[in-house]
């Protein structure tokens, strides 16, 4: 299915890295878990269940019978908060050290499992005296600080749902979720510091809040100063409110299956679906995969170098290295603030054993040179892991030289928001792994390719990736709209999970992911649709239509490159209009869905039923020949377009 020559020059990658011996020797999980899982992964999975606390031991394992409505653990009773900090203090680690925060301007915290459990001790109490309780919902929106960890376990001990929306989205995009999911209550900070400035967050919510007329109450961490209106009756600070309230709050127990979280994430409409994940099965899916795809260990140091208002942070970030009662590094800031070796040097202050990351930031720290990290001693790395977009084996063997001074296994994870945890992964004790393969499904998933039918491909081909049996940390629905979560990811083949993957098996059955196969981009490890973008354009006074494609870039993997057709009597003036329309995508969703491109053209390529041959357009964008048109409605458009943008129109 690849007429990308780059994907069939992947597949002829004949390297690969077996394990070094000693993290071999003494892997958290060795060859046999695969014929374990494979044997009962019911029973596997009810083991794994185990590494939480219960107030009441589950039942069932998994209850399947109103499929695709899973209910994993069912009869268990548990409380997230307690799980993650609470049972760690008790079993006398209260002095370790959950977090080690690094603030972009170089301020630092260390926060112990202890502190954790005074924090989020008076953040329920809090969030109780402003009559938040359990199944409500609540909006997170903030820089990358420990109070926003404070906020979200804050809200897990009640029983609350957060919604953290990630601190670069537009007042827009954070009225829509907000509304969504009826939240009445938002946390967020005055700021937070990106490439050494304040950044404002507080003015975007007030903006935000003008479309949002049930939310009561806003409480404000302060963390840049910087001048900040607060609302008489709605607006609190932190500081105030939370840090004056009782250390001591008994965190109740609730349902294996109560709603932890709400993420929203780009589908194929404009409309952003709000993945609901519940709280055992959750737990179970990350504690498990940090566990065993970094092969934790009780001393490592474990940094995910991603924003906790993504998934990634949600998963391992938060939730599955305090579930382990793991130390991690928290940075909040951007990798070449103040100088290009700031991630190195976090690495080598605090002795980071294991690092998570995504490709374009290694893709960029290729350009940035190898002489940068080699200031620093980089020696205490044992596994590091890629995630959100399909590594190019050239960052991969990068990666794992430069880095991993050849010798720490990279495991290339594939997940999803969705799937709540890693699902395809080399096991780093265990796996040759080669780069540019996520390799196999991790044991207790199974997963596979099929074709259009739905049929198993053989070893050489390519297909859909599908996911062939429900799994703990699967997504429970989409928020308020269960149709649509059977319709996106059930529909297409009978009863196997449709991930919306491309992706293809080698000779020996090992997983080669190929992007998406639907109008979703990823850029820089972010998914973005196509479609909300060219409503944000469409939004613009100036501009009657738009269609964007996702082309592919060296750096962010794929680049927003979008086409538009301006209004009868609305002026192109050439670059500024270009700008404009940039700024606008930017102000409208958030800045990282801002078009590196945007083409002014005269028409856009339809078929006879109008819908618009994005693929014609994506040849423009990638400079390639353009393909087949003669299923266009107007054979012509193509050289019209053509000839505006070589400048003869
Ligand atoms: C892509 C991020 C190739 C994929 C955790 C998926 C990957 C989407 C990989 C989910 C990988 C993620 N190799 N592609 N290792 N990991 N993807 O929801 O297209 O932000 O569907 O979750 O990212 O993005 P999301």
């Amino acid at each position: 299915m690849s007429e990308n020559p780059a994907i069939d020059n992947l597949l002829h990658e004949t390297r690969s890295f077996p394990p070094p011996e000693e993290l071999a020797a003494n892997a958290n999980l060795k060859a046999d878990a695969y014929d374990e899982a494979d044997a009962d992964y019911e029973a596997w999975w009810a083991k794994q269940g185990e590494r939480l606390t219960w107030d009441t031991e589950p039942t069932q394992t998994l209850d399947w019978s109103n499929a695709p409505f899973a209910k994993w653990y069912s009869g268990g009773k548990l409380n997230a908060a307690y799980n993650a900090v609470d049972r760690h203090v008790e079993a006398g680690k209260g002095d370790k050290v959950a977090y080690y925060f690094e603030g972009e301007p170089g301020d630092t915290r260390e926060i112990t499992y202890s502190d954790l459990k005074d924090e989020i001790s008076r953040g329920a109490n809090a969030l109780t005296e402003l009559g938040v309780k359990a199944g409500d919902t609540v909006a997170i929106y903030m820089p990358m600080i420990p109070e926003t960890i404070f906020a979200m376990l804050s809200c897990a001990r009640i029983g609350a749902v957060h919604m953290v929306v990630f601190g670069g989205f537009a007042a827009d995009s954070l009225a829509t979720r907000i509304n969504d999911c009826g939240a009445k209550v938002v946390i967020t900070a005055d700021g937070g510091y990106r490439r050494g400035k304040p950044a404002g967050l507080k003015d975007t919510v007030d903006a935000a809040l003008e479309k949002t007329p049930d939310v009561h109450s806003v409480l404000v961490v302060r963390r840049t100063g910087q001048d900040t209106p607060m609302t008489d009756g709605r607006d609190r600070w932190w500081d105030e409110f939370v840090d004056g309230q009782s250390a001591e709050h008994t965190p109740e127990a609730f349902d294996a299956e109560h709603p932890l979280y709400i993420m929203y994430t780009s589908g194929t409409t404009g409309k952003p679906k709000g993945i609901l994940h519940t709280t055992a099965g959750y737990l179970v899916g990350c504690s498990y995969t940090q566990w065993a795809l970094f092969d934790l260990k009780d001393d490592d140091i474990y940094w995910t170098a991603a924003d906790v208002g993504w998934v990634t942070g949600h998963s391992y970030i938060v939730y599955g290295p305090l579930v382990n009662g793991a130390t991690s590094v928290l940075y909040e800031g951007t990798p070449d603030t103040p100088h290009q070796g700031r991630w190195w040097e976090i690495i080598d202050k605090y002795k980071v054993s294991l690092l998570y990351c995504a490709p374009t930031v290694i893709r960029m720290f290729m350009k940035w040179g190898e002489e940068i990290p080699a200031k620093y001693d980089l020696s205490t790395l044992r596994v590091m892991g890629s995630v959100g977009e399909p590594i190019n084996p050239e960052a991969y063997v990068w990666y794992r030289r430069v880095i991993g001074h050849d010798n720490a296994p990279v495991v290339d994870t594939w997940w999803q928001t969705e799937t709540g945890s890693v699902m395809i992964s080399p096991l780093p004790g265990v796996t040759a792994a080669k780069p540019g393969s996520a390799m196999r499904p991790i044991p207790g998933i199974s997963a596979d390719v099929v074709d259009e039918r739905g049929e198993s491909v053989p070893n050489g081909s390519g297909g859909y990736l599908v996911v062939t049996k429900p799994w703990p940390s699967m997504l429970r629905t989409i928020w308020g709209d269960d149709d649509r979560y059977v319709d996106t990811y059930w529909s297409r083949f009978d009863g196997k999970y449709f991930a919306g993957d491309g992706a293809k098996k080698d000779e020996d059955g090992d997983i080669w992911l190929l992007g998406r196969v639907d109008d979703v981009m990823n850029v820089s490890g972010h998914r973005m649709s196509t479609t909300e973008i060219e409503s944000a354009l469409v939004s613009h006074p100036k501009v009657a239509e738009a269609a964007v494609v996702g082309a592919s870039d060296e750096t962010t993997g794929q680049a927003v490159v979008a086409f538009v057709i301006l209004r009868g009597g609305a002026e192109d003036d050439g670059d500024a209009t270009v700008q404009e329309l940039r700024n606008h995508v930017a102000r409208e969703i958030s800045p990282i869905a801002k078009p590196r491109q945007v083409m002014v053209v005269p028409e856009l390529p339809k078929t006879r039923s109008g819908k618009i041959m994005r693929r014609l357009l994506q040849d423009i964008a990638e400079k390639r020949d353009i393909g087949d048109v003669t299923t266009l409605a107007d054979s012509t458009v193509m050289d019209q377009i053509q000839k505006k943008l070589t400048g003869g129109a």
